[in-house]
């Protein structure tokens, strides 16, 4: 697979997604943002989140196979020097081969230069995620108490994550 162009030193290598591409999705991917978002989320984004957020101006990485399925996708939020994940999801079919790790790496590798700090929550339950937000280096600044609503009409916490980008290597040139 050929690095995309808008992606120099991509690490989705042919070992982890032979045949995919990432790329910024457009309003058109919006309704496949949605089924993959109701395959991944126990509280998914609708067709028209994704429209909104995009029309606010988040980035919304998209990485799908050559044949079109949706695999993961990833939305980012600016302000100033800070950006948020506010999404990243990967289809059940296709975790824990390196996908979430590497698309996350390209989305940090991205925002190194002209960002202080990238920022996240994520429901206290959710573990694999927060293994792989630590695994990359987030620390846990805080607790958002009963942020998120649960699927028996309860609510959990949220942890409040960030990653100090000054840390991080630059790209290269
Ligand atoms: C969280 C999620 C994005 C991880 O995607 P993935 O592609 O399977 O993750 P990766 O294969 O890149 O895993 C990277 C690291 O994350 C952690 N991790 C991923 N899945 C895990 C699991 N089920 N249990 C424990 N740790 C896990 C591990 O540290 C892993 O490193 P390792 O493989 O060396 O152990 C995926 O499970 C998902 O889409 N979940 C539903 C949506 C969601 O919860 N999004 C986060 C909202 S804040």
């Amino acid at each position: 697979m050929n690095p995309p162009p808008d992606f120099p030193n991509n690490p989705l290598s042919p070992a982890v997604v032979a045949g995919a591409r990432l790329r910024l999705a457009r309003v058109d991917d919006c309704e496949a943002l949605a089924g993959l978002a109701q395959s991944a989320h126990s509280h998914p984004w609708s067709e028209r989140q994704y429209r909104d957020s995009m029309a606010s101006g988040h980035r919304v990485w998209l990485l799908e196979h050559e044949a079109g399925e949706p695999i993961a996708c990833c939305v980012v939020s600016q302000l100033l020097d800070e950006a948020e994940i506010l999404d990243i999801a990967v289809a059940p079919a296709w975790r824990r081969r390196g996908i979430a790790r590497a698309l996350l790496g390209q989305v940090i590798q991205r925002l190194v230069g002209q960002t202080a700090r990238l920022l996240l929550e994520v429901r206290v339950s959710n573990t694999p995620a927060r293994s792989l937000y630590s695994a990359l280096g987030f620390v846990e600044d805080g607790v958002r108490r009963g942020y998120y609503p649960t699927a028996v009409g309860g609510r959990e916490d949220a942890v409040l994550m960030s990653l100090d980008l000054h840390q991080m290597p630059q790209p290269p040139a």
